[in-house]
């Protein structure tokens, strides 16, 4: 004992009390303080993170809702305010009964609406070919007719003095076939001469005729309309 005293105070010259009395050996608290300390440090890590996160998020929802209230009331005040003018203007009931139905169909301007289709007729003429390019241009095709009504739409377009107008109708691999690759209905609008290249259809008066596609003529073009209707209309439909 005396031995090991001796021994401390020569290593402690200063009477100074041994460390192990100042704090507990270092070895004996840090294996769960250090735990601890390490666990709070990744908390406040963890925490941070967290809350950085959050607060992204918070600030993305902020600005999505945001925008979408933006939209919405946008879109209210279309709705509330310049549709219903819209229908008010365009789509007048002609007369009082039968009552009209609350949609329309509208065309583009110099555009004409007969029936299901708006048509437009050139005015300058040319070949089949740039027809079909002056109507792709604006969106839409050379006339297809379907059956003898709307071959009257398309004739009460190009005006009342008969004159031959390209119609969307060609020879095709030996077939007359329309633009929409549907085949020419020989029983409904007659025979035409023997399908061969070079040849394509117009339209004089009520008949369907052919001639070569190099010709000049005005042409007709058609597009669906668009449809213009109430959203009350839009919702149950
Ligand atoms: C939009 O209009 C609807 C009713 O038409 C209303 O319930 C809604 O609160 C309006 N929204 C905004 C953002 O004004
Ligand atoms: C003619 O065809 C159009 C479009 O395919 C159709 O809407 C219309 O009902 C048809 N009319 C007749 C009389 O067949
Ligand atoms: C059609 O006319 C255009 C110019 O208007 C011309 O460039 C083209 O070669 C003509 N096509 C045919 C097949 O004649």
């Amino acid at each position: 004992m005396a031995g090991e005293m001796g021994h401390a105070n020569l290593r402690n010259p200063g009477n100074e009390p041994p460390p192990a009395e100042k704090c507990p050996a270092p070895a004996l608290c840090p294996w769960w303080h250090r735990v601890l300390l390490t666990a709070g440090a990744l908390g406040h890590l963890v925490l941070l993170v967290l809350v950085v996160l959050r607060n992204v998020s918070v600030f993305q929802g902020f600005l999505g809702l945001s925008d979408s209230r933006v939209e919405i009331q946008a879109r209210n005040q279309t709705e509330r305010c310049i549709f219903p003018s819209l229908v008010r203007y365009f789509c007048q009931p002609q007369g009082q009964s039968p009552p009209a139905p609350v949609g329309c169909k509208l065309c583009p301007q110099d555009w004409q609406l007969r029936g299901e289709r708006c048509y437009w007729l050139s005015k300058e003429s040319g070949n089949w070919t740039r027809g079909r390019k002056s109507c792709k241009d604006q969106g839409s095709e050379l006339v297809v007719l379907k059956n003898e009504t709307e071959m009257e739409n398309v004739e009460s377009v190009t005006g009342r003095r008969p004159r031959s107008v390209w119609v969307g109708l060609r020879s095709r691999q030996k077939e007359w076939t329309w633009v929409d690759d549907t085949p020419y209905d020989l029983h409904r609008f007659g025979v035409l001469q023997e399908p061969d290249k070079g040849f394509c259809g117009t339209l004089k008066g009520k008949s369907l005729e052919v001639d070569g596609c190099d010709s000049d003529h005005k042409w007709v073009c058609q597009k669906a309309p668009f449809q213009l209707s109430s959203p009350t209309v839009g919702k149950l439909g």
